[in-house]
């Protein structure tokens, strides 16, 4: 059988450096457990733009349809910011989202014990946290028509549009209820019904494909407004979180925040399964190109590391070894490993971007 294929797309920033320590990790799995994947590189973001004018070629947009996976490191930085906003780095990768239809984002925000005084909550409020935000990530504000700047008498108005298909809930819906019968069996879904006749037909749907097709699940719903209050308030009631593009954006860096450091969380982007029975997906660290540090060896590389093992689990069927290099990244917590963005309030020295995967690829040694 032919190896799987992923496309790396390490795009700026950190991004490129992040990216170095998966592709060691890749490697390993290669060599000793026999899970040999093709990869390839490309380009995307504001390197992209500086190569080809365009913050995606359309090559690599054919080869992200084609490939079994593809990981993505982070895009953008200041030096892109005053670009015209169709060439932004940024587009690289919403247009990567939209043409995979990519509809289904996984962002889980998960507590490892070792870090539990990182977070900016008191322990006891998230020590043990777990919880799966599931965005709908194609559609909503982010596409929605009509859309720009326009003359309106002797000013301009900007305008975007929240837009939702009942199928497009619809879809969103089955794969939060899909992925909770799998964990704590509970979905809460937030939108703003109260305001929004998106949010009232989102409810509606929501509600519709809970009755008909998972009434084992337990469903419940939110106003996001209230939704971010309790992800702050009491975090560990969710289990998974279902909601829209922009709602979804915003409580997820929520969220992340509750795990002590956007340099620990992954996510993973799914669309329908192929003929293969695999998802199209992308998978990329929920945190940016931190342009601040890019370049100095000190990002956390845990982010993309976990992004990988989600493509093991989701993409590749391999929970196994996906649960092997996660409790890889938990002993090397334990131990003490810390990057930079991990040093709490009792100091010490920061681990560099390599040495952290020095320590992971270590730990995955010693699991054999
Ligand atoms: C994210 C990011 C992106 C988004 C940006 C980079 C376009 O914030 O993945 O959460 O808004 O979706
Ligand atoms: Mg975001």
């Amino acid at each position: 059988m032919a190896n799987p294929t992923l496309l790396i797309l390490a795009g700026d920033g950190i991004g490129p450096e992040v990216m170095g320590q998966v592709t060691r990790i890749i490697d390993w799995f290669g060599v000793k457990r026999d899970l040999t994947f093709d990869v390839e590189h490309d380009l995307v973001g504001g390197c992209a733009y500086d190569k080809h004018g365009t913050p995606l070629h359309d090559d690599t947009m054919a080869r992200a349809l084609e490939v079994d996976a593809v990981l993505l490191g982070a895009v953008g930085g200041p030096k892109y910011d005053n670009l015209d906003f169709s060439v932004k780095p940024e587009r690289g990768l919403l247009r990567l989202r939209k043409e995979m239809d990519l509809f289904s984002n996984l962002r889980p925000a998960q507590c490892f014990d070792a870090l539990a005084d990182f977070s900016s909550l008191k322990k006891h409020l998230i020590a043990g946290l777990d919880i799966m935000i599931v965005r709908e990530l194609t559609s909503g504000v982010y596409f929605g028509e009509p859309r720009g700047i326009f003359e309106e008498g002797n000013e301009r108005v900007g305008i975007n549009t929240q837009r939702y298909t009942e199928s497009e809930i619809d879809r969103v819906a089955r794969s939060a209820f899909e992925l909770a019968r799998r964990r704590g069996n509970k979905v809460c879904s937030m939108e703003k019904a109260n305001v929004m006749e998106s949010g009232i037909l989102w409810r509606e749907v929501v509600q519709k494909v809970h009755d008909e097709d998972y009434p084992d699940v337990e469903l419940s719903h939110m106003y996001a407004d209230n939704g971010a209050m309790q992800l702050v308030r009491a975090p560990k009631q969710f289990d998974v979180i279902v909601t829209d593009n922009l709602f979804g954006d915003i409580l997820s860096d929520c969220a992340a925040m509750l795990t002590g450091s956007l340099g620990m969380l992954p996510s993973a982007s799914l669309g329908a399964p192929n003929a293969d029975g695999r998802p199209k997906a992308l998978y990329e660290p929920v945190h940016g190109s931190a342009p601040d540090i890019a370049g100095q060896g000190k990002a956390n590389p845990i982010a993309c590391i976990l992004s990988f093992a989600m493509a093991l689990r989701y993409s590749f069927d391999q929970g196994e070894e996906a649960a092997r290099l996660e409790a890889a990244i938990e002993k090397v917590l334990a131990d003490g490993a810390r990057t930079a963005d991990l040093m709490g309030e009792e100091g010490g020295t920061p681990i560099s971007t390599s040495e952290m995967g020095d320590a992971i690829l270590a730990a995955l040694e010693a699991s054999l």
